[in-house]
């Protein structure tokens, strides 16, 4: 059976994450948040001290590493790394960083290449990410590149921090995102930018329910 890909690419805090929860769930696909994979690979190097910016030292530790993703009773996506249940740890705003800068080495993308694809091969997925569309699934039937201003992302993510009991002052967030859409758009390899087929959608002057339709309005236009 062909499976279906929706890609949706963009940078942080544009609403990548809740749209494709929400829409997953109603189009019965499989939600694949490949920022968690990273962002556990982050952890892992943070909490062992290494310095994420070292390619070397960062590369020497992968074939430590585990990384299995399952989903939970509460039908959410878990982060098992090398066994533990991660999944909360991950999302610590100094991990994003991290993150972020350990995306940016060749091996630890190459590191994590083949599971995406497999999990696209044997389920319709919704899959978001960074490069979701230009390298990962470039066969996607649907590509979709997320964006809004940095300074819209950056209250939502603010908003968000707060409402998860790890508040962080605006400015510090918005300087956060800024560096991170430097680091994420520079990078040599895989970096984030639009796919040449994908429908550009601005979520700044829209609510949720509006970014909600547009890209299920997307989704049925591209599988029809
Ligand atoms: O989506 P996120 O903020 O959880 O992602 C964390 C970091 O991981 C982000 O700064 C860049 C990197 N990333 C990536 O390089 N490629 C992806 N497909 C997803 C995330």
């Amino acid at each position: 059976m062909k499976t279906i890909s929706v890609a949706i690419d963009g940078p942080s805090g544009a609403g990548k994450s809740t749209l494709a929860k929400s829409l997953s769930a109603k189009l019965g696909y499989v939600y694949v948040d490949t920022g968690a994979l990273y962002r556990t690979i982050g952890y892992y190097v943070f909490s062992h001290g290494i310095e994420p910016k070292d390619q070397e030292a960062v590369t020497a530790i992968l074939p430590e590493i585990r990384v299995e993703m399952c989903y939970g009773e509460d039908g959410l996506q878990h982060m098992l790394l090398n066994g533990q249940d991660v999944t909360k740890e991950i999302r610590l705003p100094e991990i994003s960083m991290y993150a972020s800068a350990v995306s940016a080495h060749p091996p630890v993308r190459a590191f994590l290449l083949e599971m995406q694809r497999q999990l696209a091969r044997t389920n319709n997925v919704i899959m978001d990410g960074r490069d979701i569309g230009t390298v990962v699934l470039p066969d996607a039937q649907v590509k979709i590149f997320l964006t809004a201003t940095a300074e819209e992302r950056a209250r939502r993510r603010h908003l968000e921090l707060e409402q998860r009991g790890t508040p962080q002052p605006f400015e510090t967030v918005l300087q956060d995102i800024q560096q991170r859409d430097y680091n994420d758009s520079h990078r040599a390899v895989a970096p984030l930018k639009q796919a040449e087929d994908a429908t550009l959608l601005d979520t700044t002057s829209l609510n949720f329910a509006e970014a909600e339709q547009a890209v299920l309005q997307i989704i049925k236009e591209k599988t029809r």
